[in-house]
């Protein structure tokens, strides 16, 4: 099996994208941190199904990260996550360092509104700023027909829809479905932060999001099922809950009943949090 090649400068991604398009062949990006799983590696499977070619992008983005949060700390295993590249049969592997990225000099945010509001933006007040600021980058950078971001940061999913139609990114998004483990829980490079006790408290947390989203569906009261939720949560062994909510699925405005909905989710085990979300309608 043929590695991928490996490209750290934006001028080398282009002059290999440049090469495909010549060649009349379709582009997919999968934006990632690297440390990747199999939920990393279901986006390369749609991205190829779309595309000819996927390039895979693996940049631990700093401003995405508050002073408080787990930047230093974030797995870094770029010779692993080339292997499982090839295994997954990408075309391409991105690497820039945070100096390719944001040179010297550099003073440009990129802040999207809609769905960002609330849930995750009420906890990491910076976050979306780094994570549209990135993936704007990135997009235009390779300028993709195709860019695959994960259901499992759901409102990251939605936030890029935004900014790219808000931008008239020439890009389609995919959002591609959550991979979980043979128990439920969503695979996630910050799972390696935890350990066996925690591994068994974080099995539960799609299982009770799943239950709140089922009774919702059957007409339970909002408020009471979202309570109940939190309380399981907390009986389930997470320390802290940073949120559950429900929203409606595409613009993330406050869930009505007659709408599809979304039930999403933070909460704190130990030093790690987790999120999940999951679908209302089909819980
Ligand atoms: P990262 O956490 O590495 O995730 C990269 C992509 O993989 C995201 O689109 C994410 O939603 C998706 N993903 C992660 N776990 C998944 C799972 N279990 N099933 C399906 N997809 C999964 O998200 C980021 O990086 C960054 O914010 C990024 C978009 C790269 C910008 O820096």
């Amino acid at each position: 099996m043929s590695r991928p090649d490996v490209v750290d400068s934006v001028a080398e991604l282009r002059a290999r994208i440049r090469d495909w398009r010549r060649d009349g062949q379709r582009i997919a990006l999968v934006p990632t941190m690297g440390a990747l799983h199999d939920g990393h590696l279901s986006l390369i499977k749609i991205a190829l199904e779309r595309a000819d070619r996927c390039v895979v992008s693996i940049f631990v983005n700093p401003t995405q990260f508050a002073p408080s949060e787990d930047l230093d700390k974030y797995p870094r295993q770029v010779a692993r996550d080339l292997d499982m590249l090839t295994m997954a049969k990408a075309d391409l592997a991105f690497t820039p360092d945070v100096n390719e990225m944001y040179p010297p000099g550099f003073a440009t945010k990129i802040s999207v509104g809609g769905p960002s509001a609330g849930l995750e933006t009420d906890f990491r007040p910076t976050f979306f700023d780094g994570v549209a600021t990135v993936v704007a980058k990135l997009l235009l950078q390779a300028a993709p027909d195709f860019a695959i971001f994960g259901e499992k940061d759901y409102q990251q999913l939605c936030v890029v829809k935004q900014l790219c139609r808000d931008l008239d990114l020439p890009v389609e998004i995919i959002g591609a479905p959550t991979i979980r483990d043979a128990h439920g829980l969503a695979m996630s490079s910050r799972n390696a932060y935890l350990d066996e006790a925690e591994l068994q408290t974080a099995r539960q947390f799609n299982l009770i999001l799943r239950k709140a989203a089922t009774a919702l569906a059957a007409g339970a009261g909002q408020e009471e099922t979202i309570a109940e939720a939190s309380r399981a949560l907390i009986v389930a062994g997470f320390q802290k809950v940073d949120y559950v909510e429900a929203r409606e699925s595409l613009t993330l405005a406050p869930w009505r009943h007659d709408r599809m909905g979304r039930v999403l989710a933070a909460a704190w085990l130990g030093k790690t949090r987790l999120i999940d979300n999951v679908d209302v309608s089909t819980a």
